[in-house]
C-alpha cells in the first residue's frame, strides 16, 4: 500500500520557495557522463525519484554514480544542492534492463552515449509518463544516419557501430525532439568527422547539456538556435557542472501561488526560461516583478479567462499545460488551451472536473469555462505534470482532497511537501492505510 496526498484547501499561499536543479537537465546531463573514462561531479541534482533511477542505470551500465551530498546524507532543496560523483567502474555489457527503463523515458537517452563511447549499446523500450504515444523514431535515425546499426527486438533497442566509430552526418529532424536532439548531439561528441542537427529543440535543457559537453572537450556550436554543428572528438575528458534551475519546477509553484491568491516569490530561478508563461500570467490579471535570479508574483483575485498553445521552446511548454490549466478553472470567463506537443495530455481534466471544474476536450484542445469555487475531491494522478496539476487543483478548492497516485510527483518534485508547507499550504503524505481517517473512503470512487 503506497501513499496519498492529502490536502486541506482554499488557504493563500504566500512566501519564497527555493527552485532546485533542473530534472531534464539531469535525465540527459547523466547519461553523458558515461561520454568519459574520467571522474564527472555534478552539482544542484534534484534529489528526485527519476535522479534515483538514472543513477540505478549508470550503475547498471558499468560506472559507480553516487550522491556525495544526498539522500543518505544531506540532501536539502538549497542553491549549493546535492552533489552526484559518476565514476566508470568495470567493463560491462552496457545494457539498461528493463525493470529501469520502464520507470523512465530518459532511460533511452543512454542510448547515444554508450553507443559512441563503447561501440554497442542495448538499451529495453522505455517507459515514463502516459501521455500519449511517445515514439523514439526520430532518436533511432539520427544514429542511424551517424553509422550505427539499430534493431528493435525482444522489447530492447539494440545498437551496434561497425568498424567501432560511429561518423558525423547531416541531420534533419522532422519535429524538433528534445530527446532526439540530445542523444545526436552525444553521440556526435565521439563521431569522426562532423555532425550538423537542423531543426534542433532549443530547450533551455539543450543548452545546458552543450555546455556540460564543451566542459568535457566536445565542440558543440550553436546548441539553443536552430543549427547545432559538433564536431566530433577522439576523447572527452570529466568535467564539473551545474545544473540549470528547474523552470518546470519554477513555473509550477508561481502557478500554485497565483492559483491562491498570495504572493509567491520563487528564487533560483532563470526567468527568461519561463518567458512564455509569465507573459501569459501577465495576461490572466497576475503582477509579476523579476530580479537576478528571482521572480515574484502576486495573483488576482480570480484570473482573466486566457488562451494558450503549447509549443516547443521558447513557446508555451507542454510540462506546464496542465498545471496552467488547473489555474484557469477559476477564471472570469472561457480559456481554450491548444496541447500541440503530446496527444494525450489532458488527463487532468476529468480529475479537475471531479472539483467542479468546468473543462470540455476536444482532441487535442480543451475548452474552460471558469467557475467561482472548487470544492475538495478524492483525486487520482497518473502521470508527473498532472499529479502536479492536481495539487493546484486541490489547493483552490475548498476542504479536502486526497491525491492518489502520488509517486508520479515524488518523481520529478524534489521535497514538495516541504516547499508547499514553507509557502503556507495544508499538505501532507499519508500512508494509504490510515484513509479510513479520513471523511471519505477512495476505495468507494466509482471507475
Ligand atoms: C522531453 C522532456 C519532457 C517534455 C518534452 C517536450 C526530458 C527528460 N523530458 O521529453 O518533460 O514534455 O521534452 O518538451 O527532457 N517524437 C517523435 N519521435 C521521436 C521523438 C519524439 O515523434 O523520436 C514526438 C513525440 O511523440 C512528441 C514530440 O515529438 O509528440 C515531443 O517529444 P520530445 O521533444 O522528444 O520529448 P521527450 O524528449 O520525450
Amino acid at each position: 500500500m503506497g501513499q496519498v496526498l492529502r490536502v486541506e484547501g482554499g488557504q493563500r499561499l504566500e512566501g519564497r520557495v527555493i527552485i532546485s536543479g533542473a530534472k531534464n537537465s539531469a535525465a540527459a546531463i547523466l547519461p553523458a557522463t558515461t561520454l568519459t573514462e574520467e571522474p564527472c561531479f555534478l552539482r544542484h541534482v534534484p534529489v528526485i525519484a527519476d535522479v534515483l533511477v538514472l543513477l540505478e542505470i549508470l550503475n547498471a551500465v558499468g560506472f559507480k554514480a553516487r550522491f556525495l551530498t544526498g539522500p543518505d546524507g544531506t540532501a536539502r532543496a538549497e542553491p549549493a544542492g546535492a552533489v552526484v560523483e559518476v565514476r566508470q567502474a568495470a567493463e560491462g555489457d552496457r545494457i539498461v534492463p528493463h525493470d529501469l527503463a520502464k520507470k523512465l523515458r530518459a532511460s533511452i537517452l543512454f542510448l547515444g552515449p554508450l553507443l559512441t563511447r563503447f561501440g554497442k549499446a542495448k538499451v529495453a523500450l522505455p517507459g515514463g509518463c502516459d501521455i500519449g504515444s511517445r515514439p523514439i523514431d526520430l532518436h533511432l535515425k539520427g544514429l542511424a544516419a551517424m553509422g550505427a546499426d539499430i534493431r528493435v527486438e525482444h522489447g530492447f533497442v539494440t545498437g551496434q557501430v561497425p568498424g567501432g566509430r560511429l561518423h558525423g552526418a547531416e541531420i534533419y529532424l522532422d519535429f524538433p525532439s528534445v530527446g532526439a536532439t540530445e542523444n545526436i548531439m552525444m553521440a556526435a561528441t565521439l563521431a569522426d568527422g562532423q555532425t550538423v542537427i537542423h531543426n534542433p529543440a532549443k530547450e533551455p535543457e539543450i543548452v545546458d547539456l552543450a555546455t556540460f559537453l564543451n566542459s568535457m572537450g566536445a565542440q558543440v556550436r550553436g546548441a539553443g538556435t536552430d543549427l547545432i554543428r559538433i564536431t566530433g572528438q577522439h576523447r572527452l575528458n570529466g568535467a564539473a557542472h551545474t545544473l540549470i534551475p528547474d523552470r518546470i519546477e519554477a513555473g509550477t509553484y508561481l502557478l500554485a501561488g497565483l492559483a491562491c491568491g498570495g504572493t509567491i516569490r520563487v528564487e533560483n530561478v532563470i526567468a527568461k526560461h519561463l518567458e512564455a508563461v509569465i507573459a501569459k500570467v501577465i495576461e490572466t490579471g497576475a503582477e509579476v516583478s523579476i530580479s537576478e535570479d528571482a521572480i515574484v508574483a502576486r495573483g488576482p483575485l480570480r484570473p482573466r479567462a486566457v488562451h494558450i498553445t503549447t509549443i516547443p521552446y521558447p513557446g508555451f511548454p507542454t510540462d506546464l499545460q496542465p498545471q496552467f490549466t488547473a489555474y484557469l478553472t477559476r477564471a472570469e470567463g472561457t480559456s481554450v488551451v491548444y496541447e500541440r506537443v503530446f496527444e494525450n495530455r489532458f488527463r487532468h481534466v476529468d480529475e479537475l472536473n471531479r472539483l467542479g471544474a468546468c473543462i470540455k476536450c476536444d482532441g487535442s484542445t480543451a475548452v474552460i469555462e471558469g467557475v467561482p469555487r472548487l470544492t475538495g475531491a478524492p483525486l487520482f494522478a497518473s502521470d508527473l505534470r498532472m499529479a502536479a496539476a492536481l495539487v493546484i487543483g486541490s489547493l483552490m478548492a475548498e476542504g479536502i482532497s486526497v491525491i492518489q497516485g502520488v509517486e508520479h510527483l515524488l518523481r520529478g518534485y524534489e521535497d514538495p511537501v516541504g516547499k508547499l508547507r514553507g509557502l503556507g499550504a495544508r499538505v501532507e503524505l499519508v500512508e494509504e492505510g490510515r484513509l479510513s481517517e479520513l471523511s471519505f473512503r477512495l476505495t468507494e470512487r466509482e471507475g
